[in-house]
């Protein structure tokens, strides 16, 4: 008796782990995907729709888009092309999941002449590797990213695209996330602290919004490269996480409302553009140490040097420089 329940406990736990194996847990996701070819191409039909393809876009761009099935998702690639400037992949490595990591993998699209909103379809986009929408005339909110699992680099650059990030901004894409680009647009709200969760950042860019509120600690980023909040309106002082960012080498924090004294920053930094903020105080000491530091621009700061002349050596700054003539 007391054999017999422990076979059928054991079989229900080797159950349970092949039905956790063939969910998608190998994936490196921890949800079962909603998979659905069906919302990738309602996403892209709507993408073409709403942006105006048929009467905004260059000829040239339109190829395949005005598909009712895009991307040949039933394995005929000669009857439905995928659209031009995205690669959509079901077989061989690629199969659908949870088998494999099938599905829409690039979408990019810089004709400059794509206008209107994001289709919030752009969700069921769960294994693609780049969207690339920058220089065009999008608008309205960005979709719900919290789906994304393999999304390397978001780039909405140089559009007009409005609303905040969530709480949940890219939660699953805590692997790959390696470029956030949303650079000139109309975004608001503060940064969400999931950020910092994103460790493979190496390019962080949120200047030219109206974001605001105060930056919160994205000491985990240690790869991050190019941290960029210049021309938005964020407040408070930023805190000593900023000199644990080991990789950083351009900061751009310029035309904000920062205050307090300046930051210790990061060891390997070397473009410095924090002007137009109010700081106030004296310019930490450890400034004249960083070796890679090139270029020193606090455009309007009113600050004290510790000794005069003390960034002599960087090859451009507004401070602590006498200029040679
Ligand atoms: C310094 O920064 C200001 C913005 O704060 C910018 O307008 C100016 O062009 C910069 N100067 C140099 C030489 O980089």
């Amino acid at each position: 008796m007391m054999h017999r329940t422990f076979v059928t406990m054991i079989a229900v736990v080797v159950a349970a782990c092949l039905f956790h194996v063939a969910s998608a847990d190998w994936l490196g996701l921890n949800f079962n995907p909603f998979f659905d070819f069906n919302r990738q191409s309602t996403a892209l039909i709507k993408f073409y729709e709403e942006t105006q393809g048929a009467t905004k876009w260059p000829n040239q761009f339109r190829g395949g888009w005005a598909s009712q099935t895009p991307c040949a998702w039933d394995g005929n690639e000669r009857a439905h092309p995928a659209p031009w400037g995205t690669r959509c992949v079901t077989g061989g490595w690629h199969q659908p999941p949870p088998r494999g990591d099938g599905g829409l993998l690039f979408l990019e699209h810089y004709s400059g002449f794509a206008e209107g909103p994001v289709p919030r379809e752009f969700d069921a986009f769960q294994m693609t590797d780049v969207i690339g929408l920058g220089h065009n005339k999008l608008n309205g909110p960005i979709w719900d990213t919290q789906y994304h699992t393999f999304l390397h680099r978001l780039d909405l650059a140089h559009n007009q695209m409005s609303g905040t990030l969530p709480d949940n901004f890219m939660k699953r894409n805590t692997i790959h996330c390696e470029l956030v680009n949303l650079y000139d647009n109309q975004f608001t709200g503060s940064i969400p602290a999931i950020i910092n969760t994103l460790k493979p950042l190496t390019a962080f860019l949120l200047g030219k919004n109206q974001f605001s509120g105060t930056v919160p600690d994205i000491s985990n980023l240690k790869r991050l490269r190019h941290l960029d909040l210049g021309d938005n309106q964020f407040s408070g002082t930023i805190g000593p996480w900023l000199k644990e960012l080991d990789n950083l080498a351009w900061l751009f924090l310029q035309n904000n409302q920062f205050t307090g004294t300046l930051p210790e920053l990061p060891p390997r930094v070397s473009r410095v553009l924090i002007g137009q903020n109010k700081w106030t105080g004296r310019i930490p000491e450890s400034y004249g140490s960083l070796g890679y530091l090139r270029v020193f621009n606090c455009t309007g700061c009113q600050l004290e040097c510790p000794t005069p002349n003390f960034l002599q050596h960087v090859y451009f700054s507004t401070h602590c420089k006498t200029p040679k003539w």
